[in-house]
């Protein structure tokens, strides 16, 4: 399942936080995701919380009518988030925990631990013509739990790979690396990603299992020196790079 494409998903609900500051319309998450398509995005992620900390309804209501690319919206396995997720039939659904009892011990959905919840909500999504990812730890059990429920794709938490240094990187890099190739093996579609950064997202990028990666924080924040086109065409420079072998 080897894919030379890796594609870019950028996260825009920062774009949202700065403007919520202010409790104005601009910064515009929107304009920062029709500028994503002209530098070489393929996807838009945007994260509905139930307290609407960052993204709005509106803003998904508009990223799913304005721009013209694929939105992958992240929600809570809420019901209220189900009957946002089935009236803007968006591309796709990423499921992310909101609460604690919701994660793992590392952060991730516990895909394992809630599987009779998840099963119908996997399901109800899916017969819309949703595309289902779980955001999960790079733990086997729950991959495991992800193919029970029926999702197509996982998306690896890459937080505490980004967070540690020297070996414990390494060590969560390869928990990763061991992972993806799992997904495959279980034929699970393997995204990738939170706190990537230009100095992480290579070892990442080069797992051939990884079709996808979503990015935000980062590329917000370095838009604040460089402006977000050239941030986000900075990233998707290291990460084809990555993918041909010659970075
Ligand atoms: N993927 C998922 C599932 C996320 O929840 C987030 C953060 O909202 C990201 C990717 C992007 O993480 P970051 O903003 O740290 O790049």
């Amino acid at each position: 399942m080897m894919s030379r494409k890796l594609r870019l998903g950028v996260n825009i609900d920062h774009v949202a936080t700065i403007r919520n500051a202010r409790g104005g319309t601009f910064p515009d998450p929107v304009r920062a995701a029709r500028l994503a398509a002209r530098a070489g995005a393929d996807g838009i992620t945007a994260h509905l919380r139930e307290d609407r900390r960052h993204i709005s309804d509106m803003d998904i209501t508009r990223l799913t009518n304005e721009v013209n690319l694929p939105l992958n919206f992240e929600m809570a396995a809420t019901e209220e988030m189900l009957g946002i997720a089935l009236r803007h039939r968006p591309h796709a659904a990423c499921i992310v925990p909101e609460k604690r009892e919701e994660r793992t011990t590392e952060g991730g959905l516990d895909a394992k631990g809630g599987l009779e919840k998840l099963k119908p909500y996997v399901a109800r999504l899916s017969d819309a013509g949703i595309r289902v990812s779980l955001f999960i730890e790079a733990d086997p059990a729950q991959l495991d739990a992800a193919k029970e429920l029926g999702a197509p794709v996982v998306e690896l938490h890459t937080g505490a790979y980004c967070e540690e240094t020297g070996e414990n990187r390494d060590r969560e890099l390869k928990r990763i690396i061991d992972a993806a190739a799992y997904a495959a093996q279980l034929g699970l579609e393997c995204h990738a990603g939170h706190g990537l950064t230009y100095d992480t997202v290579k070892p990442i990028a080069e797992i051939p299992t990884i079709v996808e990666l979503n990015i935000g924080h980062f590329l917000i924040g370095e838009a604040v020196f460089c402006g977000l086109a050239e941030a986000m065409e900075k990233m998707r420079t290291l990460m084809d790079e990555a993918r041909m072998g010659n970075a």
